[in-house]
């Protein structure tokens, strides 16, 4: 009896990590470009939004960033810092958010 109640604490424990979970929160390290992009990317000076732009553009910049065929101010230098599978998730995610 006081077996099963234990259960039920410990799965109700789950409950809001898992609604949390459905609403894909951003991985830590897309917090970064937050930083001149803008919160979600929808930019807050000259630096441009990237919320809306689409997932293939952003990926597709970032790779011309890395490979120096688009001039940059910083880009050049701190998409070096990110794995293809990070751009990859990071472009995802501001592909996802409303401009
Ligand atoms: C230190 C500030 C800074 C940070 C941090 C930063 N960016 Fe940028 N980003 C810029 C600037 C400035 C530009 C314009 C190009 C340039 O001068 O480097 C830019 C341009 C871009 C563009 C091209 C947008 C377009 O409309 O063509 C993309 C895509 C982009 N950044 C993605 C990212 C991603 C993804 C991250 C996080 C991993 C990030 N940036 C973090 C400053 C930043």
């Amino acid at each position: 009896m006081k077996r099963s109640k234990i259960h039920i604490v410990v799965a109700l424990l789950f409950v809001p990590i898992i609604g949390v979970a459905q609403n894909t929160p951003p991985d830590y390290f897309v917090a970064n470009c937050f930083n001149c992009h803008g919160t979600d990317g929808r930019g807050h000076s000259t630096i441009p939004p990237l919320a809306g732009l689409t997932k293939p553009y952003i990926i597709e910049q970032i790779a011309a960033f890395k490979a120096g065929t688009r001039p940059a101010t910083v880009m050049h230098q701190l998409s070096k810092g990110y794995t293809d599978d990070e751009i990859a998730r990071a472009a995802a995610y501001f592909a996802a958010q409303k401009k």
